[in-house]
């Protein structure tokens, strides 16, 4: 099967190097190199200084397999395989789980990958809607009834994009249940975790609540440090995790050795590098919770519970497709639309991890006013 176009790879491929200010990012403030060397404790600054730049091991640097195996209670270094970026994490499980005919269970809306790779890999697969009618909650009873004898694989995502919802520990323990009667995995994308708006909330990763729990996590996110491509799998699942470590040797190979370096030193700074990264959030959704009151006739949304984002509905007669390429090519401001994730309904996203966010919202807010006084 041809590999469909990805398309909200292809949406930022299109502008996010020409849109001036972008109003739907997924990712986290960014840091700076230098920003990062300041953090680093000195045995990670000593690897920086005497870095070689030859290939690196393919699982991953042992120090940094180390560092994310304290991200969780159960997982040891030797449970961990490290990827280019939390998409290659993706394929590479896919690839190696699904075969032609295996049944999958995915959530939609959806980062697409997430979607489109377990049919490209031949899989047969059953698509639960989120709905906002629902608060975009899991209807875990839907997931029960698409539960099958083949079913091999469940797909989750949170926080998850582009609703910022999150699963109720509850549910994620009936989904486990379902899950373990039938001995399917659960692959659980968390590459927002740690981005709670109520931090209590947060869900224990996959990786140590369900012995077949495959959990994706990676730099760029939450963390805020996209330009490494540093992502990894952790699961207990030892035949899996070594299938995948060898899938890679046909994908990277390896690992880019500066940035394995970087994410050592960032994840023995995680407390202040998420800290910031939190902060900025929930700075900035107390900013856009005003808006949404100031635009109750034009703007409706469900505020999100976690990660960066959120889907906000335009209530305007104007479909959203044909509103957001206005508002980029008038004012430089590139909103998402639902289009991108196969989401119906006048929906985009908007993105709340950025510095800039409010200075892009003050402008989004005027030309939602002008807009609204030309119709
Ligand atoms: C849920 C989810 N998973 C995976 C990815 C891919 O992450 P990366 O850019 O690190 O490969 C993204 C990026 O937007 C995402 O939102």
């Amino acid at each position: 099967m041809k590999i469909p176009a990805f398309k909200l790879e292809e949406f930022w491929k299109k502008y996010e190097f020409i849109a001036p200010y972008l109003l739907c990012c997924s990712d986290a403030e960014t840091w700076t190199l230098q920003e990062l060397l300041k953090l680093a404790d000195p045995d990670s600054k000593k690897l920086w200084n005497s870095l070689a730049l030859g290939y690196t091991e393919s699982p991953g640097h042992p120090l940094l397999r180390e560092e994310i195996a304290q991200l969780y209670t159960s997982v040891k270094a030797d449970d961990v395989i490290t990827f280019a970026g939390a998409e290659e994490g993706i394929y590479c499980t896919m690839r190696v789980l699904l075969e032609p005919g295996d049944h999958v269970i995915v959530i939609a809306p959806c980062y697409p990958s997430l979607a489109t790779l377990p049919e490209v890999c031949g899989g047969e697969v059953s698509t639960i809607q989120l709905k906002p009618e629902n608060q975009w909650h899991l209807d875990v009873d839907a997931v029960k009834t698409a539960f099958r004898s083949n079913t091999k694989l469940l797909i989750l995502n949170y926080p998850h994009n582009p609703t910022g919802a999150l699963l109720e520990k509850r549910a994620l323990e009936q989904l486990i249940e379902l899950a373990r009667n039938h001995g399917a995995y659960i692959f659980c994308d968390e590459v927002y975790r740690y981005l709670e708006v109520d931090a209590a909330k947060r869900l224990p990763s996959i990786a140590d609540a369900y012995e077949r729990g495959i959990a994706l996590n990676v730099m760029t996110k939450s963390f805020g440090l996209a330009g490494l491509r540093i992502g990894w799998i952790a699961t207990r699942e030892a035949n899996f995790l070594q299938e995948v470590g060898s899938y890679k040797l046909y994908t990277s190979i390896c690992n880019s050795a500066p940035s394995e370096i970087l994410a050592i030193m960032a994840l023995r700074a995680k407390e202040q590098i998420l800290q910031r990264s939190r902060d900025i959030c929930l700075h900035n959704l107390k900013i856009l919770d005003a808006c949404m009151t100031r635009h109750q006739k034009r703007l409706s949304w469900i505020r999100p519970q976690s990660g960066t984002m959120a889907v906000v509905k335009l209530e305007l007669p104007i479909p959203i497709d044909t509103f957001a390429k206005g508002l980029v090519r008038t004012t430089g401001i590139l909103i998402m639309p639902g289009s991108v994730f196969d989401l119906p309904g006048n929906y985009f996203r908007i993105g709340f991890g950025k510095k800039n966010m409010p200075d892009i919202l003050e402008k989004f807010e005027a030309y939602l006013q002008q807009v609204t006084y030309l119709m």
